[in-house]
């Protein structure tokens, strides 16, 4: 389901706005000093805005709303004076979606905004507006149009509106991904999504399905996909920059498992309930993907998404089967319940033998370890190379998705030891750090490649609505994957062409 909530930019004071557009809200920032087109609303109400926030024992914090009747042309409409702290990004993001929220039901909503980020401001209030029900329209429609005013007035503000739009957007698609129920969704149907959107969004699009894969030797997806009576998929998206390019190849790779019920491993039902979602990973690339056209990115990019159902059938792996990996590598499956690494290893053995990436970056919601560690709003962040690491854990602070990096713990790497192969899938031998030996198992993978990985398991959902955030899939990952696209766009000339 795409947002509802449409943003325009407009020029003028927001009282003639409002009149002109027939809005029934209009919003002031405060805390920030006074906003040109904004100023005027105080004169309209029969007491000062500083009274007004004295009464409500309001400080300006973002989040916070203040509201008062105010006469404002021909009638009375809402005045929302909502808070902006310091004008940071993370404040005008928190403040968009605050707004966003409380403009739910109503058809127009006219605001001030502080010089700033903008486009932060617009992404909050767009993703706050973000809504997943399946037949029953929302309790409340969403805010229908939001009309933001800058002192720099419509023309500069137009990128900025189609930036957070862009984001926002992108992030509503890996979310819609992940909420759809894995009644619906299995591995074909996340490829036709993919290869649907591919056109609009400028990429290509190719989908190895299981002939292919055996032909290949994708032994990994094979086997986690063997107990689904829906086989796996291994879609890859590609982007080729418009244009100089930087001359730099990032390769995505997305955990696509879209239902994960444990297999022979079976899962308890506690366990099992939200596993429509461990495809949130695969639903965070495609949305990159999606965006990179619109957002002019200047690197290659390439998109895999490994994509399989994990299922309990007479057909399934079983604990004790080896796996012949992409390259050769071999694995003994201890657990099939670990089948996450399994697929990705397919997908980075691929990447590195066949696509010469520059970087690769993986997204998962890979371990339970991972959310227990870092809980629901940090990803997990393991890296061989510092550079890739800074810029990456750069880019989620600035985002609002922050990383925190764990260490690749090179004296737990005996836990992946097999007896009968290679590796094996489940840290062994009582070293603990699960999420840790999952990342030692994946760099068996990736060659000498400068490599990320993202453990999602935590922030991919969330048990509750805050600011930008929606209760469900939450998307995370897309907007920090963009803006370190977008970024290393932007130094691409200064940069050493690698990681920084
Ligand atoms: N998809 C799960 C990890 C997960 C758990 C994601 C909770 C989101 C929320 C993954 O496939 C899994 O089952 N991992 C196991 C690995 C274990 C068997 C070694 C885990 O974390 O328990
Ligand atoms: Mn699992
Ligand atoms: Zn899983």
């Amino acid at each position: 389901m795409p947002i509802q909530t449409r943003v325009r930019s407009a020029g003028g004071s927001v009282s003639q706005v409002a009149t002109d557009l027939g809005a029934e809200v209009v919003a002031v920032p405060v805390r920030s000093g006074p906003v040109a087109p904004a100023a005027e609303i105080a004169g309209a109400l029969p007491f000062t805005l500083d009274e007004l926030l004295t009464l409500n024992r309001a400080k300006g914090e973002p989040g916070e709303i203040v509201s008062s009747p105010v006469r404002v042309g021909d009638r009375v409409r809402e005045l929302l004076l909502y808070g902006v702290g310091e004008a940071t990004p993370a404040d005008l993001r928190k403040a968009g979606a605050a707004l966003a929220r409380r403009g739910k039901g109503r058809s127009g909503l006219v605001a001030g905004v502080p010089a700033g980020d903008l486009a932060a401001f617009v992404e909050g209030a767009l993703l706050a507006s973000y809504q997943f029900k399946i037949g029953a329209a929302p309790a409340k429609p969403a805010l229908d149009v939001l009309t933001v005013l800058t002192e720099a007035g419509p023309e500069s503000d137009a990128g900025a509106v189609r930036r957070g739009t862009v984001r926002a957007q992108a992030t509503a698609l890996a979310r819609d991904l992940a909420n759809t129920p894995a009644g619906e969704k299995g591995p074909s149907w996340l490829a036709d999504r993919a290869a649907g959107l591919a056109d609009g969004a400028g990429l290509t699009v190719r989908v190895r399905g299981e002939e292919e894969l055996a032909d290949g030797g994708f032994g990994g997806l094979l086997a986690v996909g063997a107990g689904s009576s829906r086989p796996p998929r291994l879609i890859e998206l590609s982007y080729e920059p418009s244009g100089g390019g930087s001359g730099r190849h990032v390769v995505l790779v997305g955990k696509g498992i879209t239902f994960d019920s444990g297999g022979l491993s079976l899962k308890p039902n506690e366990g099992m309930k939200t596993m429509k979602t461990d495809m949130a990973g695969g639903g965070v690339v495609i949305a990159v993907m999606s965006a990179l056209r619109e957002l002019g990115v200047r690197d290659r990019v390439t998109g895999l998404v490994a994509a399989a159902e994990n299922m309990p059938s007479g057909s399934s792996m079983r604990p004790g089967d080896v796996i012949t990996h992409f390259g050769g590598t071999t694995s003994e499956v201890l657990n099939t319940d670990a089948e996450g690494r399994l697929v990705l290893a397919d997908a980075l053995a691929y990447a590195d033998a066949e696509l010469d990436p520059d970087v690769v970056v993986d997204v998962a919601t890979l371990t339970g370890a991972a959310k227990v560690a870092l809980g629901l709003r940090y990803g997990a962040l393991f890296a061989n190379d510092d550079a890739l690491s800074g810029a990456l854990s750069g880019a989620g602070a600035e985002a609002g998705e922050p990383l925190w990096r764990l260490p690749l713990v090179e004296e737990y790497r005996a836990a992946i030891d097999s007896d009968v192969a290679d590796v094996n899938n489940i840290g062994r031998g009582g070293y603990g750090g699960g999420s840790i030996t999952a990342a030692l198992f994946l760099r068996e993978f990736v060659g000498d490649r400068a490599w990320a990985h993202l453990d999602i398991a935590g922030p991919g959902r969330s048990t509750s609505d805050d600011a930008e955030i929606t209760r469900g899939a939450t998307g995370f990952g897309a907007r920090l994957l963009l803006s370190w696209l977008a970024d290393a766009d932007a130094d691409a000339d200064s940069a050493d062409g690698g990681t920084a």
